[in-house]
Formats: C-alpha cells, sequence, structure tokens
C-alpha cells in the first residue's frame, strides 16, 4: 500500500484580521477573521509516508531545516498519531509566488500539508475536521481550506474552531493587486507578534464585531465599497493594536501607497487597501477600475502581483516526486 498524495492550496488574504490568541498551543483566536483565497497564487505539496529513516522536508527546492521543519513535523506527527502509523515521510512543497515576494505563505503551506497527509493516509475527513487541522498549524491556514471567501469561526475548543465558506470563488469578481514594498522575510513572525498583548486587544475586540457584520454583509451583497470600507477600518483597527505593541510593519512606501488608494478613491475610482503583517499593500478593487490602479501604482515603480478569488484546498493527479 502507498501512503502517497498531493494537494494543491491558496493562500489568502483577510479582510477581518486574526491577531491574537486565546489558546497559544490549539491556536483559538480571539476573534472571527473573514478573509478571500488568492486564486492566482498557489501551494503545491506532496507528501508520501514510506520506510525512511528520517523526516525529509523541501520547501521551493531547498531542504527545510530549524523551526520550519519542526513545525512541518509535529503536524506529520498529528497524522500519524491519528492514523496510527509510524512512518517517516517525505515532503516536497511548491510554491508558485516567490517565498521572498512578502506573501505569507504558511497559511496555503499547511493547507495543502493537511489535504495531502489525509488523503495519503485515507483518513476521510470532512471539510470542518480538515480545517481544524489545518488551523492547528497556522491559524490563517484554516481560511484556505474550504471555497472562495470564508470565515473562520473562533469556538471555544479544538473541535469548534475552524473555518466555513461563505462564498463560492466565482460568487463575486474582486481583485487583489498586492503592491510588493519589501521582499525581505519579516523579522516579527505573525506567531510571535500577535504573542505581545497591549489593552488595545481589547478595544480592537470591542469593534471587530461591527467589521465582520459589514464584510460579511459586503461579500453576500457583492459591495465592495460595503466590504472594502470594512477591511479598510479593520486593518488599520490591527494595526494600531500592533503598534502599541512595538511592531511596526510599515516602511515609508507604505503609507505613501495607503494615501495613493485615498486619493484615487477621492477621484472617483473606487479601490481600498488592507495589510497583513509586513509593509505590501493590497489594493481590492473591481476589474474595471484595475488598469488604471495598476498604471497609477506602477508609476510609482512597485512591483505588483494580481489575483481574484481562488477555489478550496484539492488533491490533484500530478506529483512533485
Ligand atoms: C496578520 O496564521 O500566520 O496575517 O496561527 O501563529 O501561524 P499563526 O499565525 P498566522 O497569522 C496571520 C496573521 C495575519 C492576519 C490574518 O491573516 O488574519
Amino acid at each position: 500500500m502507498k501512503f502517497k498524495s498531493t494537494a494543491i492550496a491558496h493562500p489568502n488574504i483577510a479582510f477581518v484580521k486574526y491577531w491574537g490568541k486565546k489558546d497559544e498551543n490549539l491556536r483559538i483566536p480571539l476573534n472571527n477573521s473573514i478573509s478571500m483565497n488568492l486564486g492566482n497564487l498557489w501551494t503545491k505539496t506532496t507528501v508520501e509516508f514510506n520506510d525512511f529513516d528520517e523526516d525529509v522536508v523541501t520547501i521551493n527546492k531547498n531542504v527545510a531545516e530549524g523551526t520550519a521543519k519542526e513545525r512541518v513535523i509535529k503536524h506529520l506527527d498529528r497524522f500519524r498519531n491519528l492514523s496510527g502509523i509510524e512512518l517517516k515521510a517525505k515532503v516536497v512543497s511548491e510554491n508558485n509566488f516567490p517565498m521572498s515576494s512578502g506573501i505569507a505563505s504558511s497559511a496555503s503551506g499547511f493547507a495543502a500539508l493537511t489535504m495531502s497527509c489525509a488523503n495519503a493516509l485515507k483518513l476521510n475527513l470532512s471539510e470542518k475536521e480538515l480545517s481544524i487541522l489545518a488551523r492547528l498549524g497556522s491559524g490563517s491556514a484554516c481560511r484556505s481550506i474550504p471555497n472562495g471567501f470564508t470565515e473562520w469561526l473562533t469556538g471555544t475548543c479544538n473541535d469548534d474552531s475552524y473555518a466555513v465558506s461563505l462564498a463560492p470563488a466565482e460568487h463575486f469578481e474582486i481583485y487583489d493587486l498586492i503592491i510588493i514594498v519589501k521582499k525581505e522575510k519579516k523579522e516579527i513572525s505573525s506567531t510571535t507578534g500577535m504573542q505581545k498583548f497591549n489593552p488595545y486587544f481589547y478595544a480592537r475586540l470591542a469593534e471587530v464585531n461591527e467589521n465582520l457584520n459589514f464584510v460579511r454583509k459586503g461579500i453576500i451583497e457583492r459591495n465592495l465599497k460595503t466590504l472594502g470600507t470594512y477591511a479598510e477600518k479593520d486593518c488599520i483597527s490591527m494595526h494600531t493594536t500592533m503598534m502599541n505593541s512595538g511592531l511596526f510593519y510599515w516602511e515609508p512606501e507604505t503609507l505613501k501607497i495607503m494615501k495613493e488608494v485615498w486619493n484615487l478613491r477621492k477621484n472617483g475610482i473606487e479601490c481600498y487597501f488592507t495589510i497583513d503583517a509586513g509593509p505590501n499593500v493590497h489594493i481590492l478593487c473591481l476589474k474595471d477600475n484595475k488598469a488604471e490602479i495598476r498604471e497609477k501604482i506602477g508609476e510609482l515603480n512597485f512591483e505588483i502581483l494580481e489575483s481574484k478569488p481562488g477555489g478550496k484546498t484539492m488533491v490533484i493527479e500530478e506529483s512533485l516526486f
């Protein structure tokens, strides 16, 4: 019997952010979050459990070491425990977006790893169970399991903290233009950053439900104004919280692009920004305004990645080894 499988997953961009956990080990978040899978970007992962001497993990053609490798091995252990096998594994993972592009690969990485392990070991898990397992690898990964626009329900324990699809990818054709300000890996990871608790976390919790309600409504009603207004508000709320922990992820260029987004809007070109734990700016817009926004931002000399909504994490026939 061959325990081998390959899966594809998309990273996601959060419109309402996850920042802070009520349980560190289980990765149970302080609040619900909502995101969109990025269909043009993907991670493919092949895993094989076999008579190997040790676990070997290769990411983008480099053999992983240190914490990156440990995190993957911990995830493989979860699957070994579930299926009752002790076999070591070979894991090969590839992204179609450069690791140095500043786009977090942990969400698509752990979503693809979860799906490939579950299928290789024939575990027959539901989407909810897959999302729960992906969450244990990296919180935001649970949102990459279901299709399109997804909401991670906070929950209270391991079994009820997972993501569901609010609408499929085809529901709303919006674009994420990812403006690359800096390519280097961020100095402080999200995992470490969100451990730096301060009183602003409470203030954020007081406003996050309103942001969730309007972003959800904006998605369902295909209304970019509602979605974008509250996504922008929530991004600023998260970054204010970060700054109060001494974490300044923005570069001067980040603010320059934020102001350019406000400027474009003043001139009737509808677009909104959101920013993760890094300096790159995601600009959300509709198809009709895309070219003009690309041109204006292009004048500022930034590299731009582009994506529309993406589907769920899936098993594929192709194999990476
Ligand atoms: C700023 O999912 O990377 O991108 O659960 O510790 O692995 P861990 O954190 P991670 O955090 C993502 C934080 C964020 C916001 C978001 O995607 O919601």
